[in-house]
């Protein structure tokens, strides 16, 4: 059977390119970057190369990069080493303002947060996940000490107005984070455009290997690590640098870059007929986020009257994979912390499935993928309506 993978928000398969330019560093350039003999500087230039092209795809300096171990460490260390920095300067309680549909690893090191004291407050969206931003304007406090807003959203792709918060907080002297994990090689991250202090990147969203990322951290943001250690990193993320990952990573992040005058477009024209074609062929259904800004690839939609967890399972027996929130929400039991905050009604939001779409999928695979959706759904309904008799 033909498997069709529709998960890309989840992870998406490393790039044959990637991969070749990652396997020395497994076995004969196997040197530690901080070691003064050859093999050191052989790793060290491997360093300096990935850190130059992740540099370039967002338009920053080479000191502005900081390779972390992914996407969480990077929005961990953004908005607890601002607080910290603050903290042992003055020694002032702080103010934290993010928006209700972050990721979990904005949203959970929030919650920490409160535990230990600081106040957050978490902005509100509006029914397509555009983030209120007079809302975030009233928030502000005089001690709002960082703002982390998320660039595209995992779940639903709705992508927020980055530039203008940014602006917001420049005119109020507050550090501003977004986490671009979702948005990096579907459009485009340019942080002097989007006028940001600091940006997440993970790679294995981008065609990279898992288990590296990056902090953007722009000239004069300062920050306090989380571990300590040696001094790898500028001391911020200090530990022996992951090598084949960070130049894996580094040859992503250039692909990505000269990818996007074609990927975002294939991607587009699939995930608009992938909407209409469903719309056309199945009742009851709606399309979660924003109708235009919207990721690329990503297509969420609620079915009323299915479950979304048997649709899914129904969905892989077909050899489609698929989600119904994010990845790592979708093994607990609550519905969606996205889907609630955009109000979507209690009907709908339990047959939700997110089907995000790759560079690799098909025209062919979305008429699959659109029949099976229509045969599955009408099953799934016949079902329920039999067992509610
Ligand atoms: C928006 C967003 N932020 C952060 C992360 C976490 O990234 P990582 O898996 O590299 O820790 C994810 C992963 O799904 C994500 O979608």
């Amino acid at each position: 059977m033909k498997r069709i993978y529709m998960d890309h928000s989840a992870t998406t398969p490393v790039d044959p390119l990637v991969l070749d330019s990652m396997l020395p560093y497994f076995t004969e350039k196997f040197g530690n970057a901080s070691s003064l003999h050859s093999f050191g500087q052989e790793a060290a230039e491997a360093l300096a190369i990935a850190r130059q092209q992740v540099a370039d795809s967002i338009g920053a300096e080479k000191n502005e990069i900081i390779f972390t171990s992914g996407g969480t460490e990077s929005d961990n260390l953004a908005i607890r080493g601002i607080l910290d920095k603050k903290n042992s300067d003055k020694g002032k309680n702080q103010h934290v303002i993010t928006s209700a549909i972050e990721h979990p690893a904005v949203l959970n090191t929030c919650t920490f947060l409160e535990s230990i004291g600081y106040d957050v407050t978490y902005v509100s969206v509006d029914s397509e996940g555009i983030l209120d931003v007079d809302e975030l304007e009233r928030s502000i406090r005089d001690d709002t000490s960082v703002i982390s807003v998320m660039h595209a959203n995992n779940e639903i792709g709705t992508i927020q107005p980055i530039k203008e918060i940014a602006s917001i907080a420049q005119d109020n002297n507050i550090c501003f984070h977004t986490d671009a994990v979702q948005s990096m090689g579907k459009i485009p991250v340019d942080v002097n455009e989007l006028g940001v202090d600091m940006l997440s990147i993970s790679s294995h969203k981008i065609h990279g290997p898992k288990g590296v990322g990056v902090l953007y951290v722009r000239e004069g943001t300062d920050l306090e690590p989380s571990i300590f250690g040696g001094g790898q990193e500028q001391t911020l993320r200090p530990g022996t640098e992951n090598i084949p990952g960070i130049v894996g990573l580094g040859k992503a992040a250039f692909l990505a870059k000269e990818r996007l005058g074609h990927d975002p477009e294939y991607m587009n024209n699939l995930r608009d007929s992938l909407i209409t074609k469903v719309f056309d062929s199945i009742e009851d259904v709606r399309l979660n986020g924003h109708p235009t800004q919207r990721l690329p690839n990503n297509v969420n939609l609620s079915f009323k009257y299915v479950e979304g967890e048997s649709l899914l399972m129904l969905l892989d027996i077909k050899g489609i994979a698929a989600s119904t929130a994010s990845a790592c929400s979708s093994k607990s039991k609550t519905s969606s912390h996205v889907l609630n905050a955009i109000g979507v009604d209690t009907e709908y939001i339990h047959g939700s499935v997110r089907l995000s779409l790759g560079r690799d999928n098909t025209t062919d695979e979305i008429d699959y993928v659109t029949q099976s959706l229509q045969e599955t759904v009408a099953k799934l309904r016949e079902m329920s309506a039999v067992s509610k008799c």
